[in-house]
């Protein structure tokens, strides 16, 4: 094999396993602590349950993007892993997109 051809399979094994994780590690309940402890101070989860056509997400990807904006209003840092966790919790809880 080239180094070049080397250097790819790395790169290709390591994306595999970039992608992988996070699916894995994907904690709901993690997801609900996270929540509740930085997410209510601006609304109830009742704003979840809003019509689908008054929501401002309209599929998993969209959610993920709008825990993430909303997560950058708080003071709280979080890491990748907790915007995953939060995103799971509320998709199991409330919106139920399929990924
Ligand atoms: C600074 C206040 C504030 C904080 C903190 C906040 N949100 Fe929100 N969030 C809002 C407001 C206001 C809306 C509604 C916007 C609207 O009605 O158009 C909203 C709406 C949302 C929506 C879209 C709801 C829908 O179905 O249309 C999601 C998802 C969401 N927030 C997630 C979160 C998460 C997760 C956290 C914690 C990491 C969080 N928010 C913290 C203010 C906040």
């Amino acid at each position: 094999m080239t180094e070049t051809g080397i250097a790819y399979s790395y790169a290709v094994a390591v994306l595999c396993a970039l992608i992988a994780l996070p699916v894995a590690a994907q904690d709901p309940r993690r997801g609900q602590e996270l929540y509740e402890l930085h997410c209510l101070t601006c609304h109830y989860e009742r704003i979840h349950n809003r019509d689908p056509s008054r929501s401002l997400v309209r599929s998993f990807t969209q959610l993920r993007v709008e825990v993430a904006n909303r997560a950058a209003l708080t003071e709280q840092r979080f890491t990748v892993e907790d915007l995953d966790d939060l995103a799971e919790y509320l998709n199991r809880t409330h919106y139920r997109f399929r990924k």
